[in-house]
């Protein structure tokens, strides 16, 4: 592996306890980063930061916080000269029950972030914004140069940042802003309780026990599935691209359509090969939610171009390695 000039470096990742936020933690770590994770466990997992800390010791430090928290916020992101931000209420679902909520931790909590990385000298930020900002959009594969439309509190404030970053520019000239839009991102230790790409943890899960999963509608709809080794290397590519990327948001998607009947059939395909669970059934067909959008994909042409970022771990890849992280390694417990 070839290290760069970032190695050594300090990252702060908020939302370290989550998901995405728990898997780049390792990747910058297996690169040779310190990393400060910080969270409060609003959707985020003892479990995720116990690994971390048991598989990376003194690399990988961890401060519960909340980033509202300004006097926490500071103190702990101080010293640290690139910041990832992922910490966010992540369900739409609830950012309409909750509106204000979610406004709260996804606008406010990323106006903190930023402004608490300025004022601590970092010198790069990378946040997390989502594809929900296009809204129903027919030009596909979505560009960034689309009009974005939210349709929900949570998309709204993932627009808000997008708007903030460019904003607060001229009151942060020195550090260096990428926003990332991520698509449907899956991956061990992806919690299948929660939204987005949740169907494949799901699926997994009932499939291994030999339950009937649920597909709604016909099997044709399609998402853009991306592996979360993507995202990290996505993050860590926004901050090499330096001033190319600067101010900048992109897509990071596989640019590949994938319909719900394919993605059973590779799911199946990787359970069998990863000896996993010995009888599929087929999914149970149920109406396509109304307000859902049917196909969705994006292209991952700027963010090639600007920062030379490409998918390297396709679907079929993605799902062997999240069964042999995360499935495999619990059935030999
Ligand atoms: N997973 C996807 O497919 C996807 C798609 C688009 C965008 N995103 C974005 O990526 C980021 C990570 O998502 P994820 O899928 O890992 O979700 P996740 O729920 O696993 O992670 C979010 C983390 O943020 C933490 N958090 C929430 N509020 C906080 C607060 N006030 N202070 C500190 N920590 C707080 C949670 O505890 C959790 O650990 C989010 O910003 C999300 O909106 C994810």
């Amino acid at each position: 592996m070839t290290h760069n000039t970032q190695a050594q470096e300090r990252w702060f990742v908020t939302g370290a306890a989550g998901f995405i936020g728990s898997n780049l933690c390792a990747f910058l770590i297996e690169r040779g980063a310190k990393v400060v994770g910080y969270d409060n466990f609003f959707s985020g997992k003892h479990e995720n930061v116990e690994r971390l800390l048991n598989t990376y010791g003194e690399d990988f430090t961890f401060i519960e916080g909340d980033i509202l928290d300004e006097a926490s916020l500071h103190s702990a992101i101080s010293g640290c000269e690139r910041v990832a931000h992922l910490a966010a209420q992540v369900s739409v679902m609830r950012s309409i029950d909750l509106s204000e909520e979610t406004h709260d931790i996804n606008t406010t909590g990323f106006l903190r972030v930023i402004e608490a990385a300025a004022k601590q000298n970092a010198s790069s930020l990378v946040y997390a914004s989502s594809c929900a900002v296009y809204g129903e959009n027919d030009a596909l594969p979505l560009s960034e140069d689309e009009r974005p439309c939210p349709m929900s509190p949570y998309a709204a404030s993932k627009l808000a940042n997008e708007a903030y970053a460019s904003g607060m520019s001229v009151k942060a000239p020195e550090l260096n802003v990428v926003g990332l839009r991520f698509f449907n991102i899956f991956g061990a230790w992806q919690d299948a309780a929660n939204g987005y790409a949740a169907v494949i943890p799901k699926w997994i899960d009932l499939l291994i026990e030999g339950k009937r999963p649920v597909m709604f509608g016909d099997g044709s709809a399609t998402r853009d599935f991306c592996h979360v080794e993507n995202v990290c290397n996505a993050i860590w590519k926004a901050v090499l691209a330096g001033e190319a990327a600067n101010g900048k948001v992109f897509n990071v998607a596989s640019g590949v359509p994938t319909r719900l009947d394919r993605l059973y059939e590779l799911i199946v395909e990787a359970l069998v090969n990863a000896k996993l669970g010995s009888n599929y059934p087929e999914p149970e067909k149920q109406d396509w939610r109304v307000g859902e959008i049917l196909h969705s994909y994006g292209s991952p042409k700027q963010a090639k171009e600007m920062m030379d970022f490409a998918v390297e771990v396709s679907l079929q890849e993605g799902l062997q390695r999240m069964l042999s992280t995360q499935y495999c390694q619990n059935t030999n417990n």
